[in-house]
Order: C-alpha cells, then sequence, then structure tokens
C-alpha cells in the first residue's frame, strides 16, 4: 500500500520502550445499524493499513439477510467473521487494532463485550437514515463506559439528509455534542467533495488519491470555477453557519465521552476514509487505564495483565479448538511465558498465543497492552477471566446482560441430566446463552438476547454433546440479578421468594420474574434489595 503505511521512524522490528509501543496503539471498534456500511468501512480501512490487497475480503457477505431457519450459514459466517474478530494493521506509525463486532443483532451480547474492549468506537450513520435503532442502542453501551465516539456519516455519495439536521438528529437523541471535522460540498448527485474545516479547502470525490487521504485539495473558488452550476456563495455561507453553529473540537470532552468529531465520506467510493484514519490516529486514544477489583491498571505498567471479553468454538470442525480473545491491559504478553488465570489460582502457559491479520492468524511473539491475542484452549478459559502475571486482580466491567427470552431446557432422555448440566455450564462459560439453575431444582432455564443463539445452543448440544433437547416457554420470562448492601435483607428475600430464584453461572442470584408487572410489584416491596439488568458494570 502507500509509504505511509510503515512508519519511516518505526520498523516495527525496532524494539520500542514498553511505554512508546502502548502510547501507538489504538484498539477501536465499529458500532452501526446493519447496512449503514460497516463492512464496507472496515474494508477500506485495512487497505488504508496494508492488510489485506483486495477489498471484498472481509466477510461473507449477506449475514445480514440470514433468517432464522439460516442458523447453519450465520455459525459458518461466524467462523468466517472470528478471523475478522480482531484486524491488526499500522498506519502512520500507529498501530490499529480493529474489534469486529457480529452483524447480527441476534448476537449483540457479543457485540457489548467486544465493547468492553476498546478504548474507542467508530459510528457509521448513514447519511439517509441518521441514528437508527441499533446504533442508538450500542451507542449506549458505548456510553455506559464512557467510550470516546468518533461519526463517519457515509453514503454522502447518494441522496442524504440535510447535514445540519444529522448533527442536530445525534446531538438531541444521543445527548452528544458534535464537531464537524470535514463538511459536505453539496449532495446526493452534486456531492462533490468535503471541506476540511481545520486545514481549509475542498477535497475532491473525483479526481484520485483519495486513499492516501492527499486527494486533490482546491479552494471553493477553485471549485466554483470548475463546476458552473455551484453557488459558491451559498456554500460559503453554510461553511460559516457550521463553524458558527458547532462547538470547535475539545480533544478533553471528546475522551470523556461528550463530543464526537464528524467525518462525512463514502467508504464505497474510498472517500473520506483517510480523514477518518488520521483523525483517530491523532485523537483516539491510546489504551486505557482498566479498573480491576482492587485498583486501576495502567496500560504502561510493566507486568502483563489481560481480560478474556470472548470465546470462539468450532473455529475448525476437525479439531475441537476454542479460542478465547483476551485485550491485553498492561504490560507486554510474550510466547511462552507462564501467566496465573486469576479465578482458579493455576498458571497457564501461553505457549502459541495468536494475532490475526484479516484473513490469516500467525503465531504472537510478542504483544503489548492494547493488543487483542487469541489463546487456544480446551475450556480452561471462560468470559471474563483475568490473566496476570501472578497479581491477585481481577478486572470488572465485562458486562452480562438481562436475556430478552428466557426458555426451559426440556431433555428427551433424563438419564443424561449430568450431561446436559456439565454442556449448559461450558455453553453459558462461552458466552453461547446465560443459563440460570432455579434453586427449587426444577429443570435449567437458559437466556438469550436473540432466537438465533437458541438455535445454535440446540444444533451445538446435538452435534458436540449427542444431547437433543427442545426449549418450553417457562413461567418465567424476565430475569434480573438481585444484590444488596444488607446480606441479611438478600437472604430474606431469596428465602421468600423460593420459586422465584435462580443461580447463573458464577452462582450469583438471580429473579426470576413472570413479566414486568409482576418485576415491578416485587421490587416495590423489596427494600434494599437491587435489580439490575446488567451484571459487573460499574
Ligand atoms: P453493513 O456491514 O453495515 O451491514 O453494511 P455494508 O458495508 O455491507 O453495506 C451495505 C450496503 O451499502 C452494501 O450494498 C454496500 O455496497 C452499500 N454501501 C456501503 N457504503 C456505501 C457508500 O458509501 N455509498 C453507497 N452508495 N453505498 C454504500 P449492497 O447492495 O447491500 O451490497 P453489495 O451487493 O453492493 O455488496
Amino acid at each position: 500500500m502507500s509509504d505511509t503505511a510503515v512508519p519511516a521512524e518505526a520498523p516495527s522490528s525496532t524494539p520500542y520502550s514498553l511505554a512508546h509501543e502502548v502510547a501507538r496503539r489504538r484498539t477501536f471498534a465499529i458500532i452501526s445499524h446493519p447496512d449503514a456500511g460497516k463492512t464496507t468501512l472496515t474494508e477500506k480501512l485495512l487497505l488504508f493499513g496494508g492488510a489485506i490487497n483486495l477489498a471484498g475480503q472481509v466477510k461473507a457477505k449477506g449475514e445480514r439477510r440470514n433468517t432464522r431457519s439460516d442458523w447453519m450459514k450465520i455459525e459458518r459466517d461466524r467462523g468466517i467473521s472470528v478471523v475478522t474478530s480482531v484486524m491488526t494493521f499500522e498506519f502512520d506509525g500507529l498501530v490499529f487494532n480493529l474489534l469486529d463486532t457480529p452483524g447480527h443483532e441476534d448476537f449483540s451480547e457479543d457485540t457489548y463485550r467486544t465493547l468492553t474492549a476498546v478504548d474507542s468506537a467508530v459510528m457509521v450513520i448513514d447519511a439517509a437514515k441518521g441514528i437508527e435503532a441499533r446504533t442508538r442502542k450500542l451507542f449506549e453501551v458505548c456510553r455506559l463506559r464512557d467510550i470516546p465516539i468518533i461519526t463517519f456519516i457515509n453514503k454522502m455519495d447518494r441522496e442524504s439528509r440535510d447535514t445540519f439536521d444529522l448533527l442536530d438528529e445525534i446531538e438531541k437523541t444521543l445527548a452528544l455534542d458534535t464537531t464537524p471535522m470535514t463538511w459536505p460540498v453539496g449532495r446526493g448527485r452534486d456531492f462533490l467533495g468535503t471541506y476540511d474545516v481545520l486545514d481549509g479547502g475542498v477535497r475532491l470525490l473525483e479526481g484520485g488519491g483519495a486513499k492516501t487521504g492527499a486527494a486533490e485539495q482546491i479552494s471553493i473558488e477553485e471549485l466554483g470555477k470548475r463546476h458552473a452550476n455551484l453557488d459558491v456563495a451559498a456554500v460559503k455561507e453554510e461553511l460559516e453557519l457550521a463553524t458558527e453553529a458547532c462547538k470547535p473540537f475539545d480533544l478533553e470532552a471528546f475522551r470523556e465521552g461528550h463530543l464526537t468529531p464528524v467525518y462525512f465520506g463514502s467508504a464505497l467510493r474510498n472517500f473520506g476514509v483517510g480523514d477518518l484514519l488520521q483523525g483517530l490516529g491523532r485523537y483516539a486514544p491510546p489504551p486505557r487505564a482498566q479498573e480491576s477489583n482492587l485498583r486501576k491498571i495502567a496500560a504502561d505498567e510493566p507486568k502483563m495483565s489481560a481480560f478474556v471479553f470472548k470465546i470462539q468454538a468450532n473455529m475448525d470442525p476437525n479439531h475441537r479448538d476454542r479460542i478465547a480473545f483476551a485485550r491485553l491491559c498492561s504490560g507486554k504478553l510474550t510466547r511462552g511465558m507462564k501467566a496465573k488465570l486469576v479465578r482458579t489460582g493455576k498458571a497457564m502457559p501461553l505457549s502459541s498465543p495468536q494475532f490475526f491479520f484479516a484473513q490469516d492468524r500467525s503465531v504472537a511473539d510478542e504483544a503489548f497492552a492494547g493488543d487483542v491475542v487469541g489463546i487456544p484452549n480446551h475450556g480452561t478459559l471462560r468470559i471474563g477471566d483475568t490473566l496476570t502475571e501472578g497479581e491477585d486482580v481481577t478486572f470488572i466491567g465485562v458486562p452480562s446482560f438481562a436475556p430478552e427470552i428466557v426458555r426451559r431446557v426440556r431433555l428427551g432422555d433424563a438419564m443424561k441430566a449430568k450431561k446436559l448440566k456439565e454442556a449448559l455450564q461450558q455453553m453459558s462459560e462461552e458466552g453461547v446463552v446465560q443459563v440460570f439453575r432455579p434453586r427449587d431444582g426444577a429443570p435449567a432455564l437458559v437466556g438469550v438476547v436473540g432466537p438465533l443463539q437458541l438455535d445454535v445452543l440446540k444444533a451445538r448440544l446435538e452435534a458436540e454433546y449427542q444431547l437433543p433437547v427442545d426449549f418450553e416457554v417457562s413461567e418465567f420470562q424476565l430475569a434480573r440479578w438481585i444484590s444488596s448492601d444488607d446480606r441479611k435483607k438478600l437472604d430474606t428475600f431469596i428465602a421468600n421468594n423460593g420459586s422465584s430464584i435462580a443461580d447463573d453461572v458464577d452462582g450469583d442470584p438471580v429473579y426470576l420474574a413472570k413479566n414486568e408487572f409482576y418485576l415491578g410489584y416485587t421490587r416495590d416491596r423489596a427494600e434494599g434489595i437491587v435489580f439490575s439488568e446488567i451484571k459487573d458494570v460499574k
């Protein structure tokens, strides 16, 4: 790719200080509503970084078009997308880790957890549609963790909504200030390019070079000469208005999650992508300090620490391998080192941690805070696990979300109950579904966000454990984690609500309710008890 893909002053083989390596990392995800252009933008970002040679390799297309009966295809697509679970590329002396999130909303739990492993996010918006449901939901998850957001308004080459309108919508619906870093000149068929608010000048859509960010850049007057129909005065007026109406960029407000810089472009036409990448490099934060149960751990601390935010099984159907994706929070991981799995206290050799480059994975010799490595294992690691060089700290903040669908698992063969219990435990540790075990001994309940998760569970139980199961509608529809500052109060509540109490995968108590009405009724009378929809987010 371009010369800038490999920094002249920073060949990747040169050993750098840990602080330097950490400072040059940008770990981010893309959030968007299906069809807004996430896949296309991902491809174009990778092209910039030279990580792939041809666009169109990122993901099997059509994932979003799947229907329920297509679960096998979904799994297959997930299998493909696991390779793209994290895509690392270098640009301008910086190392970018782009964490992919599943396209299908039934797997949004995966997405939520992935967002715990990033330091910033790019929000892609379709210029014709504005903020859509899924974007809003994912944005809220980012806000829970104060993740700074960079906005990319995509599809500017097509009919789009009024620019002020779009910005206003972001401000109002997301309560987020906006600062346009570029400004579109013309819209739809008349879209000519973007005005660079900081540097001045219009970058042209036509004219090549857009890939390296070195697209032809001319003054508005010059643009007017080339396009007789362009009302130069009107364009200037709009730009003046934009400058007056919008807040100037404020790095601190952005990093705190109060303000989003906005870029306009067309992923399909590879336009504006360079600006976005430069913005990410300049403004997006390097790896942040991470909260643990004991203290905040800074990314440039010398000792390695990491947490598992995603597990992918069956990557290769011939080998039952399982990859745990771990985000490094501090220090440096070296191949062959022994890490401590804090949950069990046991040592775990990291003999073949893996890196992912677009379509390939390769063994990682070393990785730094901010990077994501895949750790092959056979069920030792579970979501939320912390790995350290010995310190007994546990990272917090890998969330579980209250399920939207609750079902009871029915097993045809009662003799296999023990096997089912083990299998469900495994599946819940992998994050496939949540499992709730009623304290009154009734069969286990499973909770999911989307129905496809149930299809995947059923198929995997059958294929991997030879357990044919069915799901029945349960008398319970809602599950909430319960806690209290007062242990006695919690114990009393549990004792009084015996048949509605279950344990989750970690043994934490959950209150099961028939519906919202019952939940509200109980909650109003349960003084001192906290009912949570999200577990483990501070
Ligand atoms: P997603 O991952 O967010 O779901 O979106 P994806 O990139 O797959 O894009 C959805 C559709 O929008 C695709 O068209 C894609 O080509 C188109 N698209 C993406 N960016 C732009 C853009 O900047 N301008 C225009 N005009 N279109 C864009 P499709 O017809 O559904 O798929 P395909 O058959 O073209 O691949």
